[in-house]
């Protein structure tokens, strides 16, 4: 098992890139499997849940084609069974997002019930009654979502409660090739759902409304493949412009989507970062010696993104000030908050909000990550603390950021990668 050792204490200045987006490149690629000719994607991150996705599609049969610049060509012709193994679903329950692909085009599926993970339960009843809303009988049975359907799946009304980001996607990709209309009320409006609509379109779906909680998908008999670039990971993006808000110093990040970040912009604004922004860049200066602590409340999109709720824990926790941060997303994705403490963080956690007060400095110590999230925050706590830190099962870390250890010495910090195994 790798770790990551930091020593802390340095400006972070200089110029990156953003990958594409881990929480856009699942679906997308799950969406190969509605259509009838090679769907090429492109600007895919190199970070395992991908690695795993192409290994799930692979397992059913499906032809794919990685060149060197990780594009990949899926080919779903080829397809030879329709189950998603548990083997697979264990290491990433994004896998779900492959039930609606395969009932809609091959009318039958059996999918491996996710298990939760570190942040919640991640119950999966919502993709499941909307599935069954449109026509399929579904029995679980052994840890299996065992799923068919008596030719296509017909379109219907479907309202979420709560927002559901997957469900949303799994109903988009099920809903374009189902007969007649579907309308999905409380859709989730995350910038990966209109990125995944894009790509359905592109391939000869008809979706209006992407982008608002309500999105109306007429049925299409066939959908093409055709080629997709996926979005900039705007999750990714805010970790580092909160990396360089904690040092100080000043960033400049590239091919990326300032507003698919407006409200991580304007809190980090708050905090005293200056910023400006361009069509893909983003500038940000720090030259406050601490930032001002920010209370926030976390919720769907446009609010405040619950994947950046950790690395502002972090933030806090060194800022000038006192925050509380309210997660309303996941019933318990504080994880990182004891290890922070443990670096000396000054935070105490009542139901799902953490009342942070900033302490001038961190100290480096052992700790360990426990979500892809939390081990973030880790990073951005070392990145700042006294003396050295090491974070360890980084493979969670290795999920959603791609070759961080290297953009950061990019960027000056002191990280190596110290490989145990
Ligand atoms: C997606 O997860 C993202 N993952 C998550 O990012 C992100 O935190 C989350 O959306 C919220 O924005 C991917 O896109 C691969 P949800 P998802 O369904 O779709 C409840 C990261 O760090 N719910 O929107 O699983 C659920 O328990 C990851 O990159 C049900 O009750 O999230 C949660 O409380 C972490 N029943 C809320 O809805 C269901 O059937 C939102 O979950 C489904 C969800």
């Amino acid at each position: 098992m790798d770790k990551l050792v930091i020593k802390g204490g340095r400006q972070l200045r200089g110029e990156i890139s953003a990958s594409g987006a881990k929480n856009s490149a699942l679906p997308v690629l799950a969406a190969s499997l509605l259509a009838d000719s090679p769907l090429k994607v492109s600007n895919l991150p190199h970070l395992n849940d991908v690695t795993t996705m192409i290994e799930l599609l692979g397992s059913m049969g499906l032809d794919i084609i990685l060149n060197e610049d990780m594009d990949v060509l899926v080919d779903s012709s080829t397809i030879k069974n329709l189950n998603a193994r548990y083997e697979l679903v264990k290491t990433m329950r994004a896998s779900i997002v492959v039930l609606g692909p395969l009932l809609s085009k091959f009318h039958q599926a059996e999918v491996a019930l996710p298990g939760g993970c570190a942040i919640g339960s991640r119950p999966v009843n919502l993709h499941i009654q909307a599935m069954r809303e449109m026509g399929a009988d579904i029995v679980l049975e052994n840890g299996y979502i065992k799923a068919k359907t008596q030719g296509r799946l017909k379109g219907a009304n479907i309202s979420f409660d709560p927002v559901s980001v997957g469900a949303t996607e799994n109903v988009l990709m099920a809903a374009s090739l189902a007969e007649g209309i579907t309308t999905i009320n409380n859709a989730a409006k995350e910038p990966e759902v209109v990125d995944l609509a894009r790509c359905l379109i592109n391939m000869g779906a008809k979706i209006e409304g992407a982008g608002t909680d309500k999105i109306i998908i007429e049925g299409v008999e066939s959908l093409s493949g055709g080629e997709f670039s996926v979005m900039p990971d705007r999750v990714e993006t805010a970790t580092y412009l909160t990396a360089v808000t904690m040092t100080g110093g000043k960033i400049k990040i590239k091919n990326t989507m300032p507003d698919s970040l407006t409200s991580v912009i304007h809190k980090l604004q708050e905090s005293g970062a200056e910023i400006s922004t361009g069509k893909d860049w983003v500038l940000l200066e720090m030259k406050k010696e601490r930032p001002i602590s920010i209370s926030l409340s976390t919720g769907p999109y446009p609010s405040f993104p619950t994947d950046m709720q950790a690395q502002f824990v972090a933030l806090n926790s060194i800022a000038k000030g006192s925050a509380s941060i309210s997660e309303t997303v996941f019933e318990n994705r504080f994880m990182h908050v004891q290890e922070i403490a443990r670096m000396g963080g000054k935070i105490t956690l009542k139901g799902n909000t953490a009342f942070i007060e900033g302490i001038e400095t961190l100290i480096g110590a052992p700790v360990m990550a426990t979500d892809l999230r939390a081990s973030a925050s880790l990073v951005l706590a070392g990145l700042v603390a006294e003396g050295s830190t090491s974070i360890d099962r980084i493979y969670h870390i290795d999920r959603g950021y791609e070759r961080i250890e290297e953009k950061l010495k990019v960027l000056g910090a002191d990280i190596e990668r110290i490989s145990l195994t």
